[in-house]
């Protein structure tokens, strides 16, 4: 049986793939999982349009109203399949000290033994899809390839837009390029005659492995999103960090923007913000009319890859082609750019179906359609929103070709990259952290980044949200220990003559009701314009305890409507909260424990000291 299917599986390579070892592995794969068929994906036009096709005729995609949507499907999930599942990623690297005590981890032989039994004959009754795609523009010396087998026609479509995927990688892989192996099954094998459901999945049992040391994945049980599309996640941020540390480079959880001023000048900044902080927002935005002549362009949205440049400064590339974004929230007023993005060639996940086969959201517009069927395939109408029945997943998401962005910046597929000026991280605060501060120093910087938190929910009515610590936006990305993370950070910071300056924000600062006191989006630009001359050593600032902080008249207000006392408490250093924020940074670094770079001890115990020579003052 299993040389059968070894067999067919080389017999269906086309000519052009002349790596034998590869076709030996993908053959070794074949004989594991027992798919019907195998198919080798040339990446054509034609192919995503027969794919997408045959998945309408399985009921497993809805094809839009191409007057409306163009080129575009919906896609409904599995209840049970919505989301990346953290608990169930796994760092399996040869010492469970090396994964440190951030991952989940397994020994690799055990983990093997699992992950054998689970895939033996996993792919009966489906196709063996092998999936050639290139993070980074392909054959360029930054970029990496990599292999993905899946059984999910819906995982080769989002590829297509996510990667550049397709035959072109096999002329760059030759007869003996390195690729990452990248093993996919939805874990839901159908037995002869078995009618398959619309989301194909393993409702109870999932695994999302890598093994740094040999820079191997496999993904079972999970169809959606960073669970499947093995290219995003666990690539490029948690086989590639591994890369990253070994070869000198950083693979990070960060959009990159351009910032054009008024006088035609060009600044680059990249920004890490934990998952559905406003990366994609931030990445897509437009300054207020009020900043005439000020423009943002967009290089990325999720992950950047930041190398030495010779030059002496860091260039960074985005290692997608595509944006697999946050559907609820996005509008024409909170990102006009992604709006424009989606008109064609989408696919959506998990959003609700109009009437008149488009796509709605929440926040999409303020009045919702008369009627929507949801994204379990429900009814819908306005009534069941008012009882909190939500029409479209809190984490639906758009999977579209960053191409089509109106802001995509003329070098985004520059191979080169694009040189760093800064970096911004930020997380959901409903307290505690000022609106913008930039650290005095490179180590500073990583110290306030290795401390970065997020709230885990929105923190609606002003409660407090649960702060879970989320380094470098890197907690659920890094494929290392993140003591040894924190300290290629800080060497990086050697690495290059001009180091960007590190600064923090938060968008999401809470008054006592529970209101935004800033209001983000579009109006960032004030901040971001602070960044960037900031950056340029040709603004003021004042010292704080956290670092320098813009005074009023630092920031270009022209247009807006913030007065002094409002700012006064965007930018407040509550001594009292810090001391606690101190102490909770203190419970983190003890759990990262004996590898924690005593450099950033030592930059949270003078945080301490200049609170107390604050409140003396
Ligand atoms: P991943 O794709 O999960 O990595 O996340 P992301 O960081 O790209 O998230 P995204 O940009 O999609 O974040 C969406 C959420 O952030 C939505 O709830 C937005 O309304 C909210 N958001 C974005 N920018 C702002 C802002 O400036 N202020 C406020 N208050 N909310 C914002
Ligand atoms: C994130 O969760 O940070 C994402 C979405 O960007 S996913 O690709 O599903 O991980
Ligand atoms: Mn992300």
């Amino acid at each position: 049986m299993s040389q059968q299917h070894a067999d067919a599986a080389i017999a269906a390579a086309p000519d052009y793939v002349r790596h034998t070892r590869l076709k030996e592995w993908v053959a070794s794969i074949a004989a594991l999982t027992e798919p019907d068929r195998v198919y080798w994906c040339d990446g054509s036009q034609e192919e995503y349009d027969r794919l997408c096709a045959e998945m309408v005729a399985s009921g497993m995609l809805v094809k839009l109203n191409p007057e409306k949507r163009k080129n575009s499907f919906l896609a409904c999930s599995d209840p049970s399949d919505v989301a990346r599942v953290e608990d169930r990623t796994f760092i399996c690297s040869e010492k469970q000290e090396d994964a440190g005590p951030t991952n989940n981890w397994e020994a690799p032989a055990k983990m093997r033994e699992t992950l054998n039994g689970l895939f033996k004959g996993c792919m009966k009754g489906r196709t063996m899809y092998v999936i050639p795609f290139s993070m980074g523009p392909l054959g360029s010396p930054i970029a990496h390839i990599g292999i993905e087998i899946s059984d999910s026609p819906y995982v080769v479509a989002n590829m297509r837009i996510m990667t550049r995927m397709g035959k072109g990688v096999f002329d760059v892989l030759g007869a003996d390029g390195e690729y990452v192996p990248c093993v996919h099954s939805v874990g839901a094998p159908l037995e002869a005659g078995q009618k398959d459901s619309r989301w194909p999945c393993n409702p109870t049992t999932k695994y999302i492995v890598h093994y740094p040391e040999t820079r191997e994945i496999w993904s079972y049980g999970s169809g959606y999103g960073g669970n499947a599309l093995l290219g995003k996640k666990c690539f490029a941020l948690r086989i590639a960090s591994n890369m990253a540390r070994d070869q000198g480079w950083l693979a990070e959880h960060m959009l990159i923007l351009g910032v054009e001023s008024p006088q035609g000048e060009k600044t680059y900044v990249a920004a890490a913000f934990p998952s559905a902080c406003g990366k994609t927002n931030f990445a897509m935005l437009i300054p207020p009319a009020s900043m005439k002549g000020w423009k943002v362009t967009t290089i990325g949205d999720d992950i950047a890859w930041i190398k030495p440049g010779k030059d002496g400064r860091f260039y960074a590339i985005n290692p997608e082609a595509g944006y697999f974004g946050v559907a609820p929230g996005t509008s024409e007023k909170t990102n006009y750019n992604a709006m424009a993005t989606l008109k064609e060639n989408v696919i959506f996940t998990n959003v609700a179906l109009t009437d008149d086969g488009d796509v709605w959201w929440e926040g999409m517009s303020k009045t919702p359609p008369a009627h929507l069927i949801d994204w379990q395939g429900k009814d819908w109408t306005p009534e069941d929103g008012k009882n909190g029945r939500k029409a479209a997943h809190p984490n639906a998401r758009f999977t579209a070709p960053a191409s089509q962005c109106p802001s995509i910046d003329p070098d985004w597929e520059n191979p080169a990259g694009v040189p760093i000026s800064a970096f911004i991280f930020g997380g959901r605060r409903a307290t505690t952290i000022p609106l913008v501060y930039q650290a005095f120093n490179w180590n500073f910087g990583v110290y306030l980044a290795s401390t970065l938190g997020s709230e885990t929910t929105a923190a609606a009515f002003g409660a407090q949200g649960v702060v879970r610590r989320d380094p470098f936006a890197m907690l659920p990305f890094c494929g290392y220990h993140m003591g040894d993370y924190f300290n290629h950070w800080l060497k990086m910071g050697h690495r290059v003559e001009h180091t960007p300056k590190i600064f923090c924000v938060n968008w999401f600062r809470m008054d006592k009701d529970g209101n935004f006191m800033w209001p983000g989006f579009g109006e960032n630009m004030r901040v971001l314009k602070w960044i960037v001359d900031r950056a340029h050593n040709r603004i003021g600032a004042r010292e704080t305890t956290l670092g320098w902080m813009p005074r009023f008249d630092d920031i270009d207000w022209t247009g807006a409507d913030m007065d002094r006392a409002a700012f006064d408490a965007l930018t407040e250093v509550d001594a009292d909260a810090w001391r606690k924020e101190l102490e909770l940074h203190k419970e983190w670094f003890d759990k990262i424990g004996e590898r924690l770079p005593r450099e950033l001890a030592l930059k949270r115990e003078l945080v301490g000291l200049g609170l107390e020579k604050q409140a003396a003052a």
